[in-house]
């Protein structure tokens, strides 16, 4: 996605985000979800299993990925693609702390 065509927003504190969890973010008529690692690095996923539309953000976040709560897909945190033998992907996108604060860039298109 073009830089240009984003818009980096503030959608809280890093503090508000549970380690090992998830924020989240409605963009439009979209979810987002913005998850939280052990080690505080965030990532940022549409809430929205590949396989049957299970809420990723009520997933257990683990080694770069989450598990879906419904049937355990496991779905990278950094590029939204199904692991393992699972096929399918959920748009990923860019996020960033910033003094504390959590910023996520949307698509103003
Ligand atoms: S809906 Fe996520 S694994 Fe089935």
């Amino acid at each position: 996605m073009n830089a240009l065509t984003r818009n980096w927003i503030d959608v809280g504190a890093l503090e508000d985000i549970p380690r090992r969890g998830a924020r989240c973010i409605r963009n439009g008529a979209m979810t987002i979800a913005v998850f939280r690692t052990t080690d505080d690095h965030v990532f940022a996923l549409e809430d929205r299993c590949p396989h049957r539309q299970g809420p990723l953000s009520q997933g257990i976040v683990h080694d770069g990925c989450v598990t879906c709560p419904l049937h355990n897909w496991v779905i990278s945190l950094e590029t939204g693609k199904a692991q393992g033998a699972d096929e399918g992907s959920v748009e990923a996108f860019p996020v960033r702390v910033d003094d504390g604060r959590v910023l996520l860039a949307v698509d103003l298109g």
